[in-house]
């Protein structure tokens, strides 16, 4: 038997360990295992070897003993700014039951990783931020730029063995070429973060495109972006963080043997001119003249051939007062190329390209020919509606893309700075009357984070309802997590992330995004005027007529997404980092009344979007406001405290243990009947009682909670009757009261609303409404209505967790859950997780209805706490006063292959329906 194979070790939470913004960063190393290693697999201790760069330094090798293997610190002295090292990773270890550091065999070296820190101390970046001295459109939107500067390198300076560094940021969106080559492959760089507060920039290795011996043309082109574009519904509002577009540079080229730098940077000796893009917006798109192009502008020419001159002048901005870093959250990429799947002619007899896929990113036009002065426009729409596009949920976004042709032909031509939510793109002005689908291409976009998660189950409706929510992730994290990607918003609302959260950090490692998103929120929520209230939208950009709005659910966000991210990576780093701005909402930003509850005249967005709600107020749900908000709170301020707990403040979890347990009194008084009915009792209301665990421990209370959710659930014949916050727990809390066929007849419900009526028809993202498309293909008349937004999504953290079974059984999955609970017609299931430690695997079949087996993969490192289906027990009735006292029976299993079996009945299936006795029973729409 052998140990494992170790994985290229990582830096902190870094994509590449090119740039880490830190000199000491954390580094974390996976294993791989097959069936020749030893099992029950446990580390003992680890060599670090870390070599210095350049590489003729001797390697210096760090031994600990020690069983940590994700986040162990730096062992070696400081990184400087922009200095790298080789590290590579070896460990010992052997079966839990006899390790021993003695007798521990070490395995071999992982493969070397480079690690390089960033600047680190902003200073170091000493570019200026340019802008045009004139200024083309000062109102707005603002044209394009295209900033140049030529230049040789010095003698010495261009060996082979020079290191050569590009730091890049923009006031707006950049990209950036080196002799007319593109640096990098980012889109919409830097990314969006509170300008006012945080200013990512880039770096990359560009050695490789520096001609070493004659003339170098560095070139940027720069657009508004969100910096300065208009953003926020209802008109928006242009200038939020500034009306300049800039750009700053610096080209670093460090000679190998006397370290000495050669720097370039943006200053007012670069020259500037107009962009063939005309305006490129977030929410209106993107205008191109063809006519204005000058195809050379980014290399080295004897002479411009632009028809708009590129020499202008340029001049200094003042430096921003953001603090410049370098992210660990990897870029926006394009990801996937989609190709178009049909051309198709409108009712009308518009030209309609469909790309199969709710999508987001941009059209490639692979090469056309517009003649001198002809348009072609792209309009882009994530539905059809009767025969036509559906532009309607856009709102006042225009959506769309205007190229004017010069005669010339145009090839690979997309819109640079701006992105859309789209399937269908109706074409006009097309040169040679229709288009076939080969012209066309779509490029999927979002911040590339690694994907962790992945779910498939016997029914391929579920599974297409997985798959909606992988998309739906995909097109909303795109530098930050938004609402939705089409309309006049593509906003950070704090509640839809704080509700995704948990299920997106199964899905992709979301460690980068989320924690700089964080990072936002306490810039923001902190500053001064703020009252401790994160704004709704991170980075803020509503207007005046948004104030500071303390919302539950959605600011709760400042302590619950930090404890999800905490789970999914066992990291309290990110504890520490948003510890103020937890304890800031909870003991100042929370608007109580005079019970510590919330003030019970404040206006809540609580059970948002409940599909007994009016179209046009959803707000206006079945479940009281203040009993869901309250709900929040009460769970809210037990984390927090349990976060305080941890991170070893004895004094402030005691303090907000008792202040949660007196907002529990208080809570149960105030909607609790003494026998566990609740004042507002419905799907969401029972629901968060339940999984929040606010009910007394009395059995009575419980079971009287568990038969009113049942009853609720079955009298409305399985429909689902939750909003934003009853959505992610619905599943969860009839699995807790033991009720998991009823959870499975919600799941697999197909008519409206529930989450497979979309699937139905046709969906290939999550909406925004259970009812987005209605049935007969009309567009919710509702003010908004987005094809593409997570939250409702939320319930595939239940189908990882329940329905797959496997989930952290404590921050960080080194102890893991594997805990199925089958149901309904599905009859297999495949769920697997690359996490910290490797791979989770975990796949189960039933057959013959009641044999169950199921295979179970435990990464080294680790162990398992196994509950079969057989053992299952209603965690919400079992242990609880005068409960059945029967616990549940777990099998603790270390690292390796594992195979279960066990005799396991379901339940009644499909459970019935709760109605007047006198009418026939409906029929059971289940999807197979
Ligand atoms: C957004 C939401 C958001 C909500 C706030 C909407 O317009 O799209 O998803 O959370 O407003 O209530």
């Amino acid at each position: 038997m052998a140990s494992p194979t170790v994985t290229q070790p990582v830096f902190e939470h870094h994509h590449s360990g090119l740039s880490v913004n830190t000199s000491r960063p954390r580094i974390s190393w996976a294993f791989q295992a097959d069936e020749n290693t030893t099992p029950d697999w446990r580390q003992t201790a680890y060599e670090v070897e870390i070599t210095f760069h350049p590489t003729s330094h001797d390697p210096l090798v760090f031994n600990v003993t020690s069983d940590r293997s994700v986040l162990v610190p730096w062992p070696a002295r400081p990184l400087q700014p922009r200095e790298a090292a080789n590290v590579r990773v070896r460990v010992a270890g052997g079966p839990s039951r006899t390790p021993s550091s003695d007798d521990a065999q070490y395995s071999g070296w992982s493969s070397p990783a480079t690690v390089e820190a960033a600047l680190l101390d902003p200073s170091e970046f000493q570019a200026q931020f340019i802008t045009a001295a004139q200024q083309p459109t000062p109102q707005g939107p603002l044209r394009p730029l295209r900033f140049r500067k030529e230049f040789n390198l010095p003698v010495g300076y261009t060996g082979e063995t020079c290191r050569s560094r590009l730091y890049i940021t923009a006031l707006g969106l950049y990209e950036v070429y080196i002799n007319g080559q593109r640096v990098g492959d980012e889109y919409m760089a830097p990314g969006w973060t509170s300008y006012k507060h945080r200013l990512p920039y880039q770096v990359h290795d560009v050695a490789v495109l520096l001609n070493k011996t004659g003339p170098n043309m560095l070139a940027i082109e720069a657009a508004e972006g969100w910096y300065a574009g208009r953003l926020g519904f209802n008109g928006g509002k242009r200038f939020r963080w500034g009306d300049k577009i800039g750009v700053a540079a610096q080209l670093e080229v460090t000679h190998p043997t006397s370290s000495q730098r050669w720097t370039l940077s943006t200053d007012e000796t670069w020259r500037c001119g107009l962009s063939p893009v005309q305006t490129s917006e977030i929410y209106d798109g993107e205008v191109y003249d063809a006519r204005e192009e000058d195809e050379s502008w980014n290399k080295v020419t004897e002479q411009d051939s632009a028809q708009v001159p590129l020499d202008g002048p340029v001049v200094a901005l003042p430096r921003p007062k953001a603090t410049l870093f370098s992210p660990d959250m990897a870029p926006v990429r394009a990801t996937e190329v989609k190709p178009c799947v049909s051309v198709f002619q409108s009712k009308s007899g518009k030209t309609i390209l469909d790309f199969g896929q709710n999508l987001v990113g941009v059209v490639r036009i692979k090469s056309f020919t517009p003649a001198d002065g002809a348009q072609v426009e792209l309009r882009h729409a994530e539905v059809m509606e009767h025969g036509e596009l559906g532009t309607r949920p856009l709102k006042l976004a225009k959506a769309r893309c205007l190229v004017t042709g010069s005669g010339k032909t145009i090839d690979s031509w997309r819109a640079r700075f701006t992105f859309f939510g789209f399937r269908y793109v109706q074409v006009e002005g097309w040169p040679s009357g229709t288009p076939s689908a080969d012209d066309f291409e779509a490029l999927v976009l979002h911040t590339d984070m690694k994907r962790r998660g992945f779910f498939e189950c016997s029914n391929q409706s579920v599974n297409q309802l997985h798959q909606n929510v992988v998309w739906s992730m995909r097109g909303n994290f795109l530098s930050i997590p938004t609402d939705c990607p089409q309309r006049d918003e593509r906003l950070g609302w704090t509640g839809d992330a704080q509700v995704f959260a948990p299920t997106s950090a199964f899905l992709y490692d979301t460690m980068g995004i989320l924690g700089s998103w964080l990072e936002d929120l306490a810039a923001e929520q902190l500053a001064d005027g703020q009252k401790g209230i994160p704004p709704i939208t991170v980075p803020f950009a509503l207007g005046d007529n948004f104030p500071n709005m303390p919302q539950a659910i959605w600011a709760d966000v400042a302590v619950l997404m930090p404890d999800d991210l905490h789970r999914a990576s066992g990291d309290e780093a990110i504890l520490e980092r948003q510890f103020r701005s937890m304890q800031t909402w909870i003991e100042q930003g929370v608007d109580r009344g005079a019970n510590g509850l919330w003030n019970p005249d404040s206006w809540q967005f609580a059970d948002w979007l409940d599909p007994n709600a009016p179209p046009e107020d959803p707000a206006n749900g079945r479940t009281d406001p203040l009993l869901v908000c309250n709900a929040y709170l009460v769970h809210t301020t037990r984390v927090f405290s349990q976060i305080c707990r941890r991170l070893g403040k004895m004094e402030l979890a005691d303090k907000h243990k008792d202040g949660a347990d007196r907002l529990l009194g208080h809570f149960q008084r105030h909607y609790m009947t003494a026998d566990g009915h609740l004042m507002s009792s419905t799907q969401t209301a029972i629901a968060l009682c339940i999984t929040f665990d606010l009910y007394p421990p009395a059995k009575s209370n419980r079971t009287t909670a568990s038969s009113a959710l049942e009853r609720l659930v079955r009298t409305a014949n399985y429909h689902i009757s939750t909003g934003f916050a009853g959505t992610p727990v619905i599943t969860k809390a009839l699995t807790a009261a033991g009720k998991p066929q009823l959870a499975y007849r919600m799941l697999l419900k197909k008519d409206c609303p529930s989450w497979l009526y979309p699937v139905t028809m046709g969906a290939t993202t999550i909406w925004e409404r259970w009812n987005s498309m209605m049935p007969d293909g009309t567009i919710n008349p509702g003010h908004m209505t987005s094809f593409n937004h997570y939250a409702l999504g939320a319930v595939a953290d239940w189908l990882h967790a329940t329905v797959g079974g496997i989930s952290p059984a404590a921050p960080g999955w080194r102890t893991i859950r594997v805990r199925p609970v089958p149901g309904g017609n599905i009859t297999s299931t495949n769920v697997r997780f690359n996490g910290p430690y490797g791979l989770v695997a975990c796949e189960w079949q039933l057959k013959n209805e009641t044999d169950f087996s199921m295979k179970l993969t435990v990464p080294p490192n680790c162990t398992a706490e196994v509950t079969l289906p057989c053992d299952f027990r209603a965690s919400f009735l079992n242990g609880v006063e005068d409960g059945d006292g029967e616990a549940e029976k777990t099998t603790i299993v270390g690292s390796g292959f594992h195979t279960f079996k066990c005799e396991f009945v379901a339940g009644e299936w499909p459970p019935k329906r709760f109605g007047p006795p006198f009418l026939p029973h409906p029929p059971i729409d289940v999807a197979e």
